[in-house]
């Protein structure tokens, strides 16, 4: 990944609220680059560059955390009444003059069940489930925030520390198969490296409020996890059908077996130009697998 060679690293901060598995990722990935990036958590971190921001408890961040904050990006999901936290919380905390971008992250549930059918940024959502609806309100109330914001739409993210590896070692995977069932997939690393490549090449590309983050390849669960057991040197357990498993997942489990789409990226890599790093789950996993190893 090249260096962000438009923006001066003493006159660009990067503010990341909510980080967890992308936002740490990304706060990771700019820092290397010599960027100061802060990063905010419900919870105390040891890390000095973090603070804390809980909406649900009313902990906001002091007025000059965002001091000269150039980037935003919100990895914060819906709060329980279907609207944004951040921009419930500290809405007047970004009206800041030095802010050029704001990326949000949302999800490709906002599009429901296209029974296997692919879905663009051009077609209209149509969410299935209570948190999509949720989701598409947020993304709605950060368009009408008038924040110069970009949503970037994320099917399944799974890299490094989280996978179906993961899933595997800690007994917790469940070996379903259903009949023409399809799920995209971004690694974490794509959704730093594409954002990335859209802060950098800003003011060259045609600016797009929605973008989906997805790899090349959206395919069945089960092959994901024969993939896995297969890097492991393991046996497959005998594939259970969904409608014999169905009772004993979790709702929020059955629900994402109820929605069917292949999500393009033909925005993002063939109009936008983005390489992916990770094209296909098999490239994904292979480098989870390797960090696992490490
Ligand atoms: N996981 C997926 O497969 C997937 C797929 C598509 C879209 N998404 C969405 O994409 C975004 C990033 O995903 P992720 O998996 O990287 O998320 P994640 O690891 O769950 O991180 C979410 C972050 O939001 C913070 N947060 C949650 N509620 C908050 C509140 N009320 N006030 C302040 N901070 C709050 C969390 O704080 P703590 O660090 O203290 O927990 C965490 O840092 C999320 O919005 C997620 O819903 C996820």
């Amino acid at each position: 990944m090249k260096n962000f060679a438009s923006l001066p690293i003493n006159k660009t901060k990067f503010l990341i609220l909510g980080c967890g598995f992308s936002g740490s990722f990304f706060a990771k990935t700019i820092r290397k680059f010599g960027y100061t990036a802060l990063t905010s958590s419900r919870s105390q971190k040891r890390d000095p560059h973090s603070f804390i921001f809980n909406s649900e408890k009313g902990i906001l961040p002091d007025k000059k955390i965002f001091d000269g904050v150039t980037h935003i990006l919100s990895c914060v999901p819906p709060d329980n009444n279907g609207t944004d936290p951040v921009l419930g919380s500290i809405r007047n905390k970004l009206e800041i003059s030095s802010l050029k971008w704001v990326g949000y992250l949302s999800t490709t549930g906002v599009y429901g069940n296209t029974n296997g059918d692919w879905v663009s940024e051009t077609d209209n959502p149509n969410p299935l489930q209570k948190r999509s609806y949720f989701r598409l309100n947020c993304e709605k109330e950060w368009i009408q925030s008038g924040l110069p914001v970009q949503i970037f739409r994320l099917p399944g993210i799974y890299g490094p520390g989280r996978s179906t590896f993961e899933a595997i070692r800690n007994q917790k995977i469940h070996v379903i198969t259903k009949k023409d069932q399809v799920f995209s997939r971004i690694h974490v690393a794509d959704i730093t490296s594409a954002i990335i490549y859209l802060i950098q090449n800003k003011d060259y590309l045609k600016f797009h409020q929605i973008i989906n983050i997805a790899d090349d390849e959206p395919c069945s669960q089960i092959e994901v996890i024969e993939y896995c057991y297969s890097l492991l040197g393991l046996k497959m357990p005998k594939p259970i059908l969904f409608e014999d498993a169905k009772s004993e997942l979790s709702p929020i489990a059955q629900s994402f077996w109820m929605e069917n789409r292949r999500v393009s990226n033909n925005l993002l890599c063939k109009k936008l130009g983005y390489e992916l790093i990770y094209k296909n789950y098999k490239i994904g996993l292979k480098n989870c697998f390797i960090n696992s190893q490490k």
